[in-house]
């Protein structure tokens, strides 16, 4: 008579469950503290460009670098995990930041989701640099966020399953590369600016548009840009 396979039970990974993250635990005081250590430094809306690595990078408009820096707030980071919260919570799940400046969201997504991977690509040689030590000086309980120098257009992104690009500075054009070189179930989130009423898109708190209705004229107008984010899966709606 045949030995009957014995059905051993199919281990599965361990995910760590933000819902967890009760209060008055030890684990709670250890994110809150992180949390505050990530976005310690206050707000950037503008830093100290490195304008040579930008040079002849087409952006909306001639005389607008492609340097030009602000950042999504905490709460911002928030609204995103909030969300996409299964996309997140996937433990197969890789974020990637393009253009993730000082890296706190990458950061902050490393902290609070339970996603593989947390990855921002950044262009600028000293934010990299500041992302990096950042992360370095905090310790995250899964993902430890990685950082990837260069142009975010000619990075591997074969592993994304969700991308998120502050693209205030760059025209359709960036977008539609983008989408040409993104997995086809990615979910693809980005600063919808003007078309926010012919997309699906949500509020969004940047450095920007916190600034929105405090001032008059050109600035007001382009705070008001950046007060929601669009986002689509890589391939499309299907309807
Ligand atoms: C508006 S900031 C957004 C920072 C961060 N993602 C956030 O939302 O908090 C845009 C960042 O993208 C970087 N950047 C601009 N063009 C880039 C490119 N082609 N490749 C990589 N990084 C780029 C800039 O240096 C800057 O740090």
């Amino acid at each position: 008579m045949a030995k009957k396979k014995k059905n051993k039970k199919q281990e599965k990974p361990k995910v760590r469950d933000v819902k967890d993250l009760k209060p008055d635990t030890e684990l709670y005081e250890k994110t809150i503290e992180t949390l505050k250590e990530i976005y310690k430094e206050g707000k950037y809306a503008w830093t100290d460009p490195d304008e040579e690595v930008f040079e002849g990078i087409a952006t909306t408009a001639p005389g607008i670098s492609a340097s030009t820096y602000g950042e999504i707030t905490m709460t911002g980071v928030s609204t995103i995990l909030a969300k996409f919260q299964s996309a997140f919570h996937d433990p197969n799940a890789v974020f990637y930041d393009l253009g993730c400046g000082l890296g706190r969201m990458v950061n902050q997504v490393a902290l609070l989701s339970n996603v593989k991977r947390s990855v921002g690509v950044e262009l600028c040689p000293n934010r990299l640099a500041a992302a990096r030590n950042l992360a370095e000086s905090l310790s995250f309980p899964a993902a430890q966020p990685e950082f990837l120098e260069g142009d975010f257009l000619e990075q591997d992104y074969s592993d994304a399953t969700i991308v998120y690009i502050d693209n205030t500075m760059y025209n359709q054009e960036v977008t539609t590369k983008l989408l040409s070189i993104l997995p086809p179930d990615c979910i693809f989130i980005y600063q919808s600016g003007w078309m926010s009423d012919h997309v699906p898109s949500f509020p969004v708190e940047t450095t920007y548009n916190q600034a929105y209705g405090k001032k008059e004229g050109h600035d007001r107008l382009f705070n008001y840009l950046s007060t929601h984010c669009a986002w689509r899966p890589v391939k499309g709606f299907e309807f």
